[in-house]
């Protein structure tokens, strides 16, 4: 990332007249000059500055992605909005399960009926779908109002391509297979002052079965620590307390560096950053948890006692369908292993329903697996064909209703089990991050506790971004209502 400070001087140096820069972030620096010049006449047209919508889909990688996005829109003169009737609206995609590609095409139908009553209004497409050659395809016949789409590989490319869009009648279309390219260095604009998620590493190698995943953003590479580090302080310097590392699989974090560094050894060096007072991560495969991340954890003052662990499946057999590389026994060895060396951890997990070959047993198997782990939360998904993944292919696809009745079992467990898990705080006087006043109840305000529970509690909006006190009075299944101490 990069201060506004900084890049205006950048900015000021740069010639649009002089030939394009080949080297990233000095090309996109380029361009977000020139792109202003293109706002600017917006402005001049509609008298305003134009308005901008970023509306994110799926995980926390995406809502970082759209703060990338963000980040340029306002340097370039935008004003972002949160509602789609905005001059300019973006969509960055999720496609890990279909009901999310669903829901994309169903709104697009609803942007188009805006375009009709303002032709101006601009309308791009980003994220994990648009990795899909079949989404293409299917935008360029029966969605032609689009105006730009790109993906996951060339987001930060994204100021010459808002130029192109702006220069351009026709869709523009930019979509790349891959890519080992990292660029660092370009704005970023917060959802909150606060808090901040961080990419440590992109992409995945593991090929779960089922998972879109390492088809839509490619190979797993790592960035430098030294440039994580940097970007972490930068963070902490702007008034951010805690810190979410972001990436598909953080437990193999840095195999790839040159000087390869592990997960554990990143989370010692970001540990020592003054100023910073929570770390997260997000998220861990079980196959990959060293004891050496168990013992740092342990002896950390900073990281918070939450892991997230996904199961996907408590039955062997379907683990090694759903080539996950680990047992029903591993993960159990694992998740108990983890819970006796910091027994205030929170565990909390994915789980998916409906694999294709899935027996009413091997649901028994994952709810066994439930009743011993005692999740605080699972996410629960029904399994969804994603074509081109080795489980689309497999021919023993289950029945809706059987399916149904699986999930459902399962969510009752979950729900029972981590109602149980979550009521062992009862009383207890724990530190809450403020976060938000509360959406139903504006004199509550809601705050996170280092275990990820979340807290409401009475209190005024300016303790905001704070780290509090409070006591734990109320059980309401996942979450409390606590009083500040
Ligand atoms: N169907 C259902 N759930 C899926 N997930 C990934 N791929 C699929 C799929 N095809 C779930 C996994 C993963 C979470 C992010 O999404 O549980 O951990
Ligand atoms: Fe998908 Fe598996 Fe990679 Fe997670 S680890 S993103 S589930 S392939």
């Amino acid at each position: 990332m990069i201060f506004t400070t900084e890049l205006e001087h950048i900015l000021n140096q740069i010639d649009l007249d002089a030939p394009i820069p080949e080297k990233e972030p000095e090309r996109q620096y380029y361009f977000i000059k020139k792109a202003r010049k293109l706002v600017e006449k917006e402005t001049q047209r509609l008298g305003r500055k134009p308005t901008c919508c970023v509306n994110t889909f799926g995980c926390q990688m995406n809502a970082r992605d759209s703060e990338k996005l963000s980040g340029i829109l306002e340097e370039t003169g935008y004003e972002l909005i949160e509602a789609e009737d905005a001059d300019f609206v973006i969509y960055n995609t999720c496609t890990v399960r279909d009901n999310a590609n669903q829901r994309v095409y169903g709104r697009l139908g609803f942007l188009n009926s805006m375009k009709k009553k303002n032709p101006h209004k601009k309308i791009a497409l980003c994220g994990c779908m648009m990795q899909e050659p079949s989404v293409i395809e299917k935008i360029k016949k029966s969605y032609r109002f689009v105006d730009l789409i790109f993906g996951t590989h060339n987001i930060y490319k994204f100021p010459e391509l808002l130029c192109s869009m702006f220069e351009n009648d026709r869709m523009v279309i930019d979509i790349w297979q891959d890519t080992n390219a990292i660029v660092e260095d370009l704005p970023v604009e917060r959802k909150y002052p606060f808090k901040s998620g961080i990419n440590i590493m992109f992409g995945c190698n593991n090929f779960c079965s089922y998972c879109i995943v390492p088809y839509v953003r490619g190979r797993e590479r790592s960035r430098e620590p030294k440039d994580i580090i940097r970007e972490i302080e930068m963070l902490v310097a702007d008034g951010v307390v805690e810190i979410m590392l972001l990436g598909q699989n953080v437990n193999s974090y840095g195999k790839n560096l040159e000087n390869p560094v592990s997960f554990a050894q990143l989370l010692q060096e970001i540990e020592k950053i003054e100023g910073l007072e929570r770390i997260r991560f997000m998220t861990s495969h079980p196959k990959d948890l060293s004891d050496e991340l168990i013992e740092v954890m342990q002896h950390s003052k900073k990281i918070c006692r939450h892991l997230h662990l996904p199961l996907q499946s408590g039955s062997t057999r379907i683990l090694k369908e759903m080539n996950r590389r680990y047992t029903k026994e591993q993960y159990l060895a694992l998740a108990e292993k983890i819970k006796r060396e910091i027994p205030d951890i929170s565990l909390t997990t994915d789980i998916i329903v409906g694999f294709p070959g899935e027996t009413p047993e091997d649901v028994d198997d994952t709810i066994d697996v439930i009743q011993k782990v005692k999740f605080d939360n699972a996410f629960t998904f029904i399994y969804s064909k994603r074509t081109g993944t080795p489980a689309a292919a497999m021919e023993n696809q289950v029945p809706e209703a059987v399916v149904k009745e699986g999930f459902d079992r399962v969510l009752k467990t979950v729900q029972d089990t981590a109602r149980e898990q979550v009521s062992r705080l009862n009383g207890q006087t724990l530190l809450a991050l403020v976060e938000e006043v509360n959406e139903q109840d504006a004199s509550l305000l809601t705050g996170r506790l280092s275990n990820n529970t979340i807290v409401h509690f009475p209190g005024e909006p300016s303790l905001i971004g704070k780290i509090v006190n409070v006591n734990l009075k109320e059980n309401h299944g996942f979450y409390y209502i606590g009083e500040m101490i």
